[in-house]
């Protein structure tokens, strides 16, 4: 059978190869800075370009490119650039992308950072930016009907899990001229393909589910081979936003289970998320894969399950949400997500702090949403623990 026809599980493991003449059966980790070349005339011809030779690992590295072949087989898409972390993936493509005078058009509901550089950062360029409030697809019309650079949304949104119609906003992105991004980190690269919704970019925290196992941190921006080549791999390579060959591998063996764990996380997120919806204590439960969430049909229609995160609103606000994340005695505290450990935040005080209260509560965040990554343990163990996070919550004045 020919490697274009494996299925995913198959093509987690054994895309992109990349063997060495010692045949080893994990990947080798290229842990050097630099190369060396057999005569000055081969080093001269690697930088004109006519010989084909790593040159430095910020340009390229063979644990990295791996790691990118197999990214971009996986996500279906022409070419990819792996990054340090999630914020240098979104950071980079859409510096490297828009210019003085030009416009970007973003979701509100974007992740804390995604959110300053949209708001904060962009602006200080000459970069217009405007927000555009999620399913108020009027809204996207009005916003679009003007000549943009780049559109940026998230779907599932956190921590609200707001879930946007890419293929819509695709068609009304690329109307304007503009390419359109997507921060597919909650839904992970099992749960949902951008590209094949429309979309021209995709980006990573790989931190997330992708490694799903605490250790690194990573990122990833997947696009056309034009885009990749002409646009974002100047500005990554001169900037310097390069991913360790350490922390590609790592993120190689977490691709290789990563089916496996995103599926399983799935599976306990929606038990948990039906469990929390009958609890004393809890006022609501958002999870895409429930009929009670307001885009659960659109969200089966473009994601392959309902994900591993929940967000759920307790009882006393501020003083009912802390109860709750000091009683659980399994979930840890944290602020990370897509782990293998189930970890949960309270947006209001850590990942959503600085967007100020009135977006806040304009995006929904209120005093008592918790946002809950659900890992790998048993299911029953978990209900257990949000059973007694619920009631700590009743409980607390
Ligand atoms: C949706 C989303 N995008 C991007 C990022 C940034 O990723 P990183 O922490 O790897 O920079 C995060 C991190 O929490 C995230 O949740």
């Amino acid at each position: 059978m020919s490697s274009e026809n494996w299925r995913t599980a198959t093509r987690l493991l054994h895309d992109a190869p990349n063997r060495t003449e010692f045949g080893e059966t994990s990947e080798a980790i290229f842990l050097t800075s630099g190369f060396v070349y057999d005569s000055a005339e081969q080093a001269a011809a690697t930088f004109t370009g006519d010989v084909e030779h790593f040159q430095y690992s910020r340009f390229g590295n063979p644990t990295v490119d791996t790691l990118q072949e197999r990214l971009a087989l996986l996500e279906g898409a022409e070419a990819c650039i792996a990054t340090s972390t999630g914020m240098g993936a979104v950071s980079s493509a859409l510096l490297a992308h828009v210019k003085t005078g030009e416009r970007v058009v973003a979701s509100r509901a974007i992740f804390g950072s995604c959110y300053w550089i949209v708001t904060s950062l962009l602006p200080r360029y000459g970069i217009e930016t405007e927000l555009v409030d999620g399913d108020d697809y009027e809204a996207w019309e009005r916003a679009l009907s003007r000549p943009t650079a780049a559109v940026l949304i998230e779907s599932p949104s956190n921590p609200m899990l707001d879930v946007l119609d890419i293929q819509r906003i695709a068609d009304l992105a690329h109307k304007a001229g503009a390419l359109l991004m997507v921060d597919n980190v909650f839904a992970s690269p099992i749960g949902q393909s951008p590209l094949k919704l429309g979309a021209d970019v995709v980006l990573y925290s790989c931190t997330k589910h992708i490694d799903g196992q605490g250790r690194v941190l990573g990122g990833a921006v997947l696009g056309s081979d034009k885009w990749i080549k002409e646009t974002l791999q100047p500005f990554t390579r001169n900037t310097g936003n390069a991913l360790s060959p350490f922390n590609a591998w790592v993120l190689l063996k977490g691709l290789e289970t990563l089916k496996l764990r995103t599926e399983a996380m799935a599976r306990n997120a929606a038990d948990v998320a039906d469990a929390l919806a009958g609890l004393p204590g809890v006022v609501n439960v958002r999870y895409p894969g429930r009929s009670d969430h307001p885009q659960h049909e659109l969200a089966q229609k473009q994601m392959s399950n309902g994900g591993s995160l929940v967000a759920f609103e307790v009882e006393n606000g501020k003083a009912g949400a802390f109860a709750c994340l000091n009683a659980f005695g399994l979930i840890a505290i944290s602020n990370n997500l897509g782990d293998a450990r189930s970890l949960a935040t309270h947006p209001a005080t850590t990942t959503h702090m600085r967007v100020g209260e009135d977006e806040r509560a304009r995006l929904g965040i209120t005093d008592g949403v918790i946002r809950l990554s659900v890992g790998l343990e048993d299911a029953a163990d978990l209900i257990a623990d949000v059973t007694a996070g619920a009631a700590a919550a009743h409980a607390a004045k």
